[in-house]
């Protein structure tokens, strides 16, 4: 019997640094997952999603990333409420309706005689991701967090915090970036705010390809070893604001658990 072909993959612009590809691929060998592909989908507008969908009959389920997690929105059907809470997708599950009463009419294909409609639901995989990233380096001081940088990632890092009970600050390079009352400037952080926050999250670029050298604007000398740096980036393994926390013997984690633990929730959305 020929089992039909399950295709996944990822869209955004430009994709030549994808983690994903080589994840999955990597997957469906190890675990001896057949009929399965992932490839990447590289898309300089978000309006060829349309045409993907129809042009990939195969195609079970998408992740997202830059510069579409929000743009993707209006093109999809369903959001639940990860993707609600923080308005950002990266992960779309795609499911084949028959139900011609119930279809996306930007989404119809047709497969032999028979027509097929697409409904697209957005989910938010990261706030997953991150949330099984940390909880296991939680300690009983980190009940305030400083959040550096103000966007999609951060939104989801902030909700994952905020559940938990930590109460959270953002700092950013401009005021109007943040919500009101929660927010610092960096250059107001001082001794006594560092002292106050225990837990430390990069949320910006700062540390990555083309910034490698660099890490947000701290006063990383009045870090304590009661302090837990977290990064979101995975690559390179350890940044500059990583090196920086050790230095002064704080407890450090970097982006690449977060990663996984995304990767395997939307594997698991694609297919419950
Ligand atoms: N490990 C994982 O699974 C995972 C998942 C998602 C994202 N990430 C990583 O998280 C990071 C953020 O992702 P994102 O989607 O939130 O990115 P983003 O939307 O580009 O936001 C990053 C924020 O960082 C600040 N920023 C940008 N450029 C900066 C600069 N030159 N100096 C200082 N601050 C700067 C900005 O905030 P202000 O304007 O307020 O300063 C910006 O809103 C990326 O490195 C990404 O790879 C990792």
């Amino acid at each position: 019997m020929i089992k039909t072909l399950n295709s996944y993959g990822l869209i955004g612009f430009p994709l030549s640094h994808s983690f994903s590809k080589k994840y999955f691929t990597q997957k469906f060998e190890n675990e001896n997952i057949i009929n399965c592909e992932y490839n990447l989908f590289p898309m300089e507008d978000i309006k060829h999603l349309t045409n993907l969908i129809i042009d990939t009959p195969s195609l079970r389920g998408l992740n997202v990333t830059i510069p579409y997690k929000e743009k993707v929105i209006p093109f999809l059907d369903e959001l639940d409420e990860t993707a609600k809470a923080v308005n950002a997708v990266n992960c779309i599950k795609i499911l084949p309706i028959k139900n011609t009463r119930d279809f996306n009419p930007l989404l119809i294909s047709k497969i032999g005689k028979e027509i097929i409609s697409k409904k697209l639901i957005g989910y938010n995989t990261d706030i997953y991701g991150f949330r099984q990233a940390i909880k296991p380096f939680l300690e009983i001081q980190h009940q305030r967090a400083l959040i550096l940088g103000t966007g999609g990632a951060s939104k989801a890092v902030a909700y994952v915090l905020k559940e938990i009970g930590i109460d959270c600050f953002f700092v950013s390079r401009s005021k109007n970036e943040m919500p009101a009352g929660k927010q610092f400037l960096y250059e107001e952080i001082n001794e006594y705010i560092i002292s106050s926050f225990k837990l430390i999250i990069n949320t910006s670029p700062l540390g990555m390809y083309p910034f490698i050298n660099e890490a947000p604007a701290l006063p990383y000398q009045y870090l304590q070893a009661s302090h837990l740096l977290v990064d979101l980036i995975y690559n390179p393994a350890e940044t500059e604001f990583i090196k920086r926390g050790k230095l002064m013997g704080a407890s450090t984690l970097n982006g690449l658990s977060m990663l996984h633990q995304q990767a395997e929730e939307a594997w698991r959305i694609w297919n419950q």
